[in-house]
């Protein structure tokens, strides 16, 4: 990764994305190769590398016994912020995020979106170089979402160094510069965001018939068509001369095409051809299972 930049990590659930996390922050041990944060290693030089680093991690790991305030003031002590340059950054953050009115309240007596908002102004504490957010925007609602990337890219832009990961993948495509993909512990694929999406996915053509189709003729097969349920759509990924013999094979079909469309490929394509189709997590019950027990 390179300094200033914002940066995309995507994988499925069990990629391995909070784990890549957890050896950059020295929570993981690793077998081989190397992390540096801004040159510092992370295991012989974990103090150096750590202070670079503001965290945000996936779950919630507050101390239950702590106000707000008190969660601010613990972090600046651990990294070794005096006294009342940690007070007045506490009290400043919690301004930034709205915690104000909480300060005094236990984290528990805060919403999702407050909890969030707290991991968040506690990681910023000891002004890091680089913050790291491992999921910021789950469980969030709207309104709050679209104020976290705005402060996200006011960050960035004011130099900080942005490490994300999230299963919007919309929003990676809206924030980040570059994206990883991850999948199955491997990069699967890593480059500029716009260059990943168009080099991985072609804009689809869509056809728009007159007439419903029900199903695709053998005229049509290895031409590579979708149809799509409703039967008046038949779409295909752009190739030099495909949509000349789309046409031509339609109209041998008697079908007539009343509007062309095309679509431009998001993230979201580039990324389920780069992670594939996953086996199900989930098996189905078995039908003893859902077997309700008789009544008496
Ligand atoms: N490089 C690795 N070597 C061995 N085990 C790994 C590696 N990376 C991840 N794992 C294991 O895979 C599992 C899932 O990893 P992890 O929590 O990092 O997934 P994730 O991408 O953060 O998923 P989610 O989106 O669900 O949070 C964990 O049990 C972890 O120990
Ligand atoms: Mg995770």
């Amino acid at each position: 990764m390179a300094p200033g930049e914002f940066f995309g990590f995507l994988g499925p659930n069990g990629a391995g994305k909070t784990t890549t996390i957890n050896a950059v922050t020295g929570l993981a041990n690793y077998q081989s190769g190397r992390v540096r944060v801004f040159g510092h290693d992370v295991t012989s030089d974990y103090r150096r590398s750590r202070a670079e680093i503001g965290l945000v991690p996936q779950e919630f790991n507050f101390d239950p016994f702590l106000s707000a305030e008190q969660i601010l003031e613990f972090e600046g002590g651990y990294f070794g912020i005096p006294h009342r340059e940690t007070k007045k950054r506490a009290s400043e953050l919690l301004e930034v995020f709205g915690l104000s009115e909480k300060r005094k309240d236990g984290y528990k007596r805060l919403s999702g979106g407050m909890k969030r908002r707290l991991l968040i102004a506690r990681a910023l504490m000891h002004n890091p170089r680089i913050l790291i957010l491992d999921e910021p925007t789950a469980g969030v609602d709207l309104e709050l979402r679209h104020q976290l990337w705005d402060f996200l890219r006011r960050l960035n832009r004011e130099g900080k160094t942005l490490f994300l990961t999230t299963h919007y993948i919309e929003e990676a495509e809206k924030l980040c510069t570059r994206v990883g993909v991850i999948h199955q512990g491997r990069m699967v694929g890593l480059d500029s965001t716009a260059k990943l999406i168009r080099e991985i996915s072609a804009d689809r053509i869509v056809f728009y018939l007159k007439k419903e189709m029900t199903f695709l003729p053998e005229a049509a097969a290895g031409l590579g068509l979708r149809l799509e349920e409703s039967g008046r759509r038949i779409s295909f990924e752009e190739k030099a001369g495909l949509v000349p013999r789309v046409l031509k094979t339609l109209q041998a079909l008697d079908q007539e095409v009343e509007k062309i469309d095309v679509e431009h490929p998001t993230l979201e394509d580039a990324f389920l051809k780069l992670t594939g189709k996953n086996e199900s997590y989930i098996r189905p019950l078995m039908p003893s299972h859902l077997e309700m027990p008789e009544e008496k």
